[in-house]
């Protein structure tokens, strides 16, 4: 794949920005900068931080380290909000997970109480990082779109209708909504950072914004097919935890083979959507990646 080496090369300017914008571990009082850190670097693919830089640099057609570095505290803030939502989702008396990333999840090695601190506390960093972007008036539009998407009406919302939705009927439109908000608020708010940073026309936000819902369905999908067929080492974590925790997903309403097909139809839309964006391969290979994971 060509643009792997662009991917990685994002990647690691986030993973050390990240670490610029954290506090050490040595910080008083310890036990919550460690915990932040622990769950911050036990991996993460970094998709949404990725989706955003890539975005950004179609934008304004340049691929250029250094004009990237402006974006920075808006890459961390999307990253550390994603990671407190794992961080919370995976509590006893939420999805109840022992595994993320690959490593104990943050309340097995820390204890509830200092996860749920640490979730809390990467959300208050988030904020705090966003403000540290140049242009006042960048930072302000930006924290409007990314508290909007971690809110009740994104992020937050599609968690508590999932809650509420376990053990009942649900219909396919309300699960569909569901996703759209846990997951495809943040990639949407990638976008329309992106967007409003690069100066983006209506017409193309609008566009960049729909290509993110369908990536972030898309992405749920998926991702809830692999957690039912059992695909602990791609995922890094420890699956059937959805039939466990009676979690209505697209693969129990539609079976596997019909989930499939609907994820790769998203991925065949968003495609579609960006078709008329010039510089678009970057985001062409970004979805690439999501549907290698189709199994
Ligand atoms: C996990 O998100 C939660 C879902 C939306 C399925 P990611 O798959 O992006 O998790 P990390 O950040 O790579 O760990
Ligand atoms: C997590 O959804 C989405 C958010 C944290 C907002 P899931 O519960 O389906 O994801 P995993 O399987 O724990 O990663
Ligand atoms: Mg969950
Ligand atoms: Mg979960």
């Amino acid at each position: 794949m060509i643009l792997e080496r662009y991917f990685d090369s994002r990647k690691k300017l986030i993973e050390k920005a990240l670490n610029k914008y954290l506090s050490p571990k040595s910080k008083y009082p310890q036990k919550i900068h460690e915990a932040m850190r622990y769950s911050i670097f036990a991996g993460g693919k970094r998709l949404r931080p990725l989706l955003l830089i890539a975005t950004y640099e179609m934008l304004i057609k340049r691929r250029d380290t250094r004009r990237i570095q402006k974006i920075m505290p808006l890459a961390c803030a999307i990253e550390m909000i994603h990671t407190a939502s794992l961080i919370h989702d995976d509590l006893p008396f939420m999805d109840d997970a022992n595994v993320r990333r690959g490593k104990p999840s943050c309340h097995k090695k820390f204890g509830n109480a200092i996860a749920i601190l640490a979730g809390d506390a990467l959300i208050t960093k988030s904020f705090e990082t966003i403000l540290k972007m140049k242009k006042r008036k960048h930072s302000l539009d930006c924290l409007e779109i990314l508290l909007q998407s971690a809110s009740t009406r994104g992020m937050i919302g599609g968690q508590v209708v999932e809650l509420l939705s376990t053990k009942r009927r649900v219909k396919l439109h309300v699960l569909r909504d569901i996703h759209l908000k846990k997951t495809g608020a943040l990639l949407r708010a990638a976008e329309e950072m992106a967007c409003v940073v690069a100066n983006a026309n209506e017409q193309t936000t609008s566009a960049l914004s729909d290509f993110a819902l369908n990536v972030g369905l898309a992405y749920q999908v998926i991702d809830d097919i692999l957690d039912e067929i059992g695909a602990d080492d791609l995922l890094e974590k420890e699956t059937g935890e959805d039939s466990k925790n009676n979690r209505v997903t697209y693969p129990v309403l539609l079976g596997i083979e019909e989930s499939k097909k609907q994820a790769l139809k998203l991925i065949h839309d968003a495609r579609n959507i960006i078709k008329y964006i010039p510089n678009n391969s970057m985001l062409l290979n970004f979805l690439d990646t999501i549907q290698d994971r189709v199994p």
